[in-house]
């Protein structure tokens, strides 16, 4: 496994396995490795000749100063992770590498991006749309995988694959989930032992109210959800809702869509946590 940090050695060393023919898997993510980000990984290395992490802790996708200070960086336990899942190249750039300049661009993804995280966390997804963006112009990867945890990133990253006309193949992966339910996610190891505990009932919740789909008007059910887990002590639900999978638009009634999805953001302490499923 090779460990690079710059744009141009990245380059170089991918521009002669592409002339080899080898096609190139990339999976962008910003370190803190749990094992849903090795599942992914290993997706990546079994379906391409050359698989490339990126490690990049990308500040301008944080709208709270706060929480991007406070991101755990683990590039050693990182680098033996990826290199246990047999990956060949990580990139962990320096924030000059990635924004020579200021990076100034804005993207337009319409109502994708107005919603849920969107309206929760301004500037998040432009955020992310310029370093993916910037890391697929410098991988030019053929496939890219993300998680569906991450449900409204995974869209916009679609329609930005789409805008800029890039042929890479965006592969979700399902979310990857402790034994009892909670989504894995590098903010849980910021989790209290009690908070923690408490957490698994956001997955719980979510779970035992997927039989209600028809039984009750979407808007009961989504009230119904919130209630049940503010509840839960720690726990304050930022926003529940249930939408077309496709347009993240909320659906009134069942019959709206064939793909409902509830999307939601809990925060158990200051630890922000989200999850989603299919109804
Ligand atoms: O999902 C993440 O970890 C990040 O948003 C990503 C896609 C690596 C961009 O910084």
């Amino acid at each position: 496994m090779n460990l690079i940090h710059t744009v141009a050695e990245l380059q170089g060393s991918l521009q002669q396995k592409r002339e080899e023919g080898k096609s190139i898997g990339f999976v962008p993510t910003m370190g803190a490795l749990h094992p849903g980000h090795i599942e992914l990984v290993k997706q990546c290395v079994a379906e391409n000749d050359v698989s490339v992490v990126s490690i990049f802790v990308n500040p301008t996708q944080f709208n709270n100063p706060e929480d991007l200070l406070k991101y755990p960086r683990t590039l050693e336990a990182d680098s033996k992770l990826l290199q246990e899942a047999g990956v060949d190249i990580v990139f962990a750039p320096s924030v000059e590498e990635i924004y020579p300049e200021p990076d100034t661009r804005q993207f337009d993804f319409g109502d994708l991006e107005t919603v849920m995280e969107g309206q929760f966390r301004p500037g998040h997804f432009n955020g992310v749309a310029q370093v993916v963006s910037r890391l697929f112009d410098v991988v030019k990867p053929d496939r890219a995988y993300f998680g569906e945890k991450d449900f409204q990133q995974l869209a916009i990253i679609r329609q930005l694959v789409k805008q800029l006309g890039l042929n890479i193949r965006i592969i979700p992966h399902p979310i990857v989930r402790e034994p009892d339910g909670l989504a894995l996610s590098s903010r849980n190891t910021r989790l209290t032992p009690e908070q923690r505990k408490n957490a698994v009932a956001i997955s719980q919740t979510l779970r035992k109210n997927q039989k209600e789909q028809n039984r009750q008007p979407v808007s009961e059910l989504k009230k119904k959800v919130t209630a049940e887990i503010n509840a839960v002590p720690e726990l304050q639900v930022e926003y529940f809702d249930i939408v077309d999978g496709h347009t993240l638009q909320s659906i009134t009634n069942w019959s709206d869509t064939n793909y409902p999805v509830g999307c939601i953001a809990v925060y158990a302490g200051d630890v922000r946590l989200i999850d989603n499923i299919r109804f």
